[in-house]
């Protein structure tokens, strides 16, 4: 898991810059993204989570509001996130809110009925006390519904990484366990772990998506030009000669 002490607000400040600049290509290069929050939407609309306020955490352009207000017709979303560029970018007469979420949740009028998020957990400073924070904020019966790239994600990236000899510079991500410390047992309504797989045929190809879309801050150095090679080379590839990329995506629905 990322830990408080590997974070600092130098490091904070450059993903949000990332995101920033990336805002404009986001919605082109969010494949993954886009998939992931329908996927959570269609959850959400079939646990009939009560009306009220409901708030899109790290909203980005809005994907994921889009698809909770599409399915659930009668209710707005307020979507929140650190960069103005994607708040820009959200539909027009949305409701947005520029706000760090390291900071901790934005003032509500109300308690909210459902916080969702989805890939945004992963790039917060301390994602398991993010989500008590964020459990403990909704109204009583209120839903917390999440999606995030989990540990385990990327083995092929990590195989070839240890086969070339070249430091892995991934993010580390949250353990599902440690996401879950926190929360009572009884309050996990829906926790399933899925594997979404992208092939190409080009390393750099499958992994340009990820710098378009701002998530490419790392803790480590970016690899020199001569590893990149020894990475590629190392990858193992399909029997089609495709590199693939696999991430291990959490969908928890929660309710307190
Ligand atoms: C990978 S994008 C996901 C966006 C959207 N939820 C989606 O699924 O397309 C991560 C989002 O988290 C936002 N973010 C990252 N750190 C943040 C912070 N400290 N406070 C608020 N938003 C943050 C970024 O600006 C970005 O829009």
């Amino acid at each position: 898991m990322v830990g408080v002490t590997a974070m600092n607000s130098g490091w904070q400040k450059n993903v949000l810059r990332n995101f920033e600049q990336a805002s404009k290509d986001y919605n082109v290069h969010a494949k993954l993204q886009r998939a992931v929050a329908w996927r959570l939407a269609k959850h959400c609309s079939r646990n009939h989570i009560p009306l009220g306020y409901w708030i899109d955490l790290g909203s980005g352009t809005g994907l994921l509001a889009d698809a909770l207000e599409i399915c659930t017709p009668l209710q707005t979303v307020l979507r929140v996130d650190g960069s103005r560029g994607m708040l820009a970018l959200n539909r027009a007469n949305s409701q947005t809110q520029q706000w760090d979420l390291n900071l901790g949740l934005p003032a509500c009028p109300e308690p909210p009925t459902l916080l969702a998020s989805s890939f945004t957990l992963q790039w917060l400073s301390n994602p398991q006390y993010r989500i008590e924070e964020w459990f403990k904020a909704l109204a009583p019966k209120g839903w917390l519904a999440l999606a995030l790239p989990v540990d385990g994600s990327f083995p092929q990236w990590q195989d070839a990484s240890i086969t070339a000899n070249v430091p892995y510079t991934a993010l580390p991500l949250p353990s599902k366990t440690n996401l879950l410390n926190g929360i009572p047992k009884n309050c996990i309504r829906y926790q399933r772990l899925h594997n979404f797989t992208q092939r190409t045929t080009q390393l750099a190809q499958i992994l340009k998506p990820i710098r378009k879309a701002g998530s490419q801050a790392s803790y480590k150095q970016s690899l020199r030009v001569g590893e990149w090679r020894l990475l590629n080379k190392a990858w193992n590839r399909s029997k089609d000669n495709n590199i693939e990329l696999t991430w291990r995506v959490l969908f928890l629905l929660l309710q307190r």
